[in-house]
């Protein structure tokens, strides 16, 4: 992007921090001479009627960024999201504005792996349900024998940066991974992984784990016709969004055997207050299940990807600053 004429490069660019981020990524943005707004508990209103002000504004999910709050960006240039995913804001809206938006997902790609990782282990080896029930004072060894990773085939979808780090971590478990992108970017994959059609992944994976973003395309992509077409029972695993699954095929392909174990990080509606009568039943049902283990969007927020997140997009903002010096 071009250096608008309008700016004063020797006024410091104005940055609003409009959500929780490292004291460390703020200390190093106020080292390279950015004014910083740290505003962690700004209301969403608020952010959306000041953001225009900043030349910089670092978000994770408070709230939506639509295509009204791009209309007119005033001095806004940049949208650093301290995160991965991009769903909250109309990225055609920041383009067709002038708008560069950078993300992080370099940051918490281990995080999100390991939780994956751990989900997997979790249903195969039973180790949750198996706990449950030791709370409840019940030592059952049989029925809670588990399977093991090793010799399994897991496909996953989506081979950017946490499908790419989750293949990394199950390199050494002995289990054949299959990758499928629907982004032709499969070229120069580590050995350990096969790029295969979506057809050929659903003929063999035994796990599967989604790792894409929500976006038009993959808004419940996954559905009953969509898991009916693998060819095993399958675990099936989600640490990228929620609303990428159709949660209401889930009990019943449950019920039916064609789905072995759910391990879910991400949920269609995440505020559980809001839950519609219909929603409620679902995860309470989903939530009593040995095979579900559900854990709360935590996936890739740990106490380190935090710190690595920060770091990662400070990072691009001075390159995104200096090539706009440059231009
Ligand atoms: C991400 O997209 O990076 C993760 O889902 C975490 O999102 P959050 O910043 O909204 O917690």
């Amino acid at each position: 992007m071009a250096y608008p004429y309008h700016m004063n490069i020797n006024k410091p660019f104005k940055i609003l921090v409009a959500d929780t981020f490292p004291a460390q990524a703020i200390k190093q943005l106020e080292q390279a001479d950015f004014a910083v707004s740290n505003k962690p508990h700004i209301q969403p209103q608020e952010l959306l009627e000041e953001a225009h002000q900043y030349e910089i504004l670092i978000i994770r999910s408070k709230c939506r960024l639509k295509t009204e709050f791009f209309k007119n960006p005033q001095k806004l240039m940049l949208i650093g999201r301290a995160g991965a995913g991009l769903d909250l804001i109309d990225l055609e809206a920041a383009h067709e504005a002038g708008i560069h938006i950078v993300n992080a997902p370099e940051g918490n790609k281990d995080a999100v792996a390991e939780h994956s990782l751990g989900l997997m282990l979790s249903l195969l080896h039973k180790i949750w349900a198996s706990a449950q029930d030791i709370r409840r004072g019940v030592w059952d060894r049989n029925k809670h024998t588990g399977f093991e990773i090793k010799g399994k085939t897991i496909g996953l979808i989506g081979m950017g940066n946490m499908g790419r780090a989750t293949a990394q971590l199950l390199q050494n478990f002995g289990c054949k991974i299959l990758a499928y992108d629907r982004v032709q970017m499969l070229q120069g994959l580590p050995s350990y992984i096969t790029s295969v059609s979506l057809a050929q992944l659903k003929q063999e994976a035994d796990i599967v784990s989604f790792h894409i973003p929500l976006d038009e395309q993959n808004y419940q992509l996954v559905n009953e016709t969509y898991l009916n077409a693998f060819k095993k029972s399958i675990y099936l695993i989600n640490t990228s969004r929620g609303e990428i699954i159709d949660h209401s095929c889930l009990l019943p392909l449950l019920n039916a055997q064609k789905l072995l174990g759910i391990g879910l990080d991400v949920f269609e509606n995440e505020k559980i207050e809001t839950h519609t009568p219909h929603q409620k039943l679902l995860y309470d049902q989903l939530r009593q299940d040995d095979r579900v283990i559900m854990t709360p969007h935590i996936a890739g927020i740990t106490h380190d990807s935090f710190e690595k997140i920060g770091s990662v997009l400070v990072q691009k903002i001075l390159s995104w600053r200096s090539s706009l010096i440059q231009n």
